[in-house]
């Protein structure tokens, strides 16, 4: 138990590592390549059909405050460098730059997937996408927890912008090249 403990520590500092080395990539400006729409469609239809797993998976927790209160925290640690605190990109520079671009998670694409998807897809990211799998981050529960969260997600904006984004690191204030 113990040890699974470390584990998981260490690789959520890896975790946070690697977003983090995301973050200064897109936000120094490199160009991010976004698909023809044929593309993307074609894209996102054979995602939903083929590739997503665990369409009959049922979440195993109730939406209580606590659980939806639990996701929020881990939302707001891992996942708001790309989706903000709102899950809806609020003070994301780079969420349309994505390609494909981070959608927001009220959208009726991202809503119309069964829990049990959600809970897949935040599992195993999606490749090649720059959505991560977090399998090795996250306990099974947290998961849960934060396809909760993504079903009661507060109004958009209202919880402000992810403070790494906030000050200085602001594309606006980066250097030109
Ligand atoms: C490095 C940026 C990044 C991080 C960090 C990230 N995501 Fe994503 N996420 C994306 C992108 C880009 C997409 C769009 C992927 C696509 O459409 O193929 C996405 C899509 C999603 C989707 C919808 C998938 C779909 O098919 O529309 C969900 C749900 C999601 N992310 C949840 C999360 C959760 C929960 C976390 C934290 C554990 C997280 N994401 C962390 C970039 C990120």
């Amino acid at each position: 138990m113990r040890k699974a403990c470390i584990y998981l520590s260490c690789s959520r500092t890896a975790f946070a590592a690697t977003i983090a080395a995301w973050a200064v990539l897109l936000l120094g400006g490199c160009e991010v390549r976004t698909p023809g729409s044929v593309e993307t469609r074609l894209m996102q239809a054979a995602k939903r059909r083929v590739t997503i797993g665990g369409r009959s998976d049922s979440n195993p927790l109730s939406a209580s405050n606590e659980n939806i209160h639990a996701g929020q925290r881990n939302f707001a640690a891992y996942c708001m460098v790309c989706h903000g605190l709102d899950g809806q990109n609020t003070g994301v520079p780079f969420a349309d730059k994505m390609a494909p671009p981070v959608p927001p998670l009220n959208s009726t694409s991202v809503q119309n997937y069964t829990d049990g998807q959600l809970h897949w897809i935040i599992q195993n990211g999606i490749f090649p996408s720059g959505m991560p799998a977090s399998r090795n981050v996250f306990r099974d529960e947290e998961i849960w927890q934060m396809v909760l969260f993504i079903r009661h997600l507060p109004p958009v904006g209202s919880l402000g912008d992810p403070p790494a984004y906030s000050g200085e690191l602001k594309p606006s204030n980066m250097p030109q090249h």
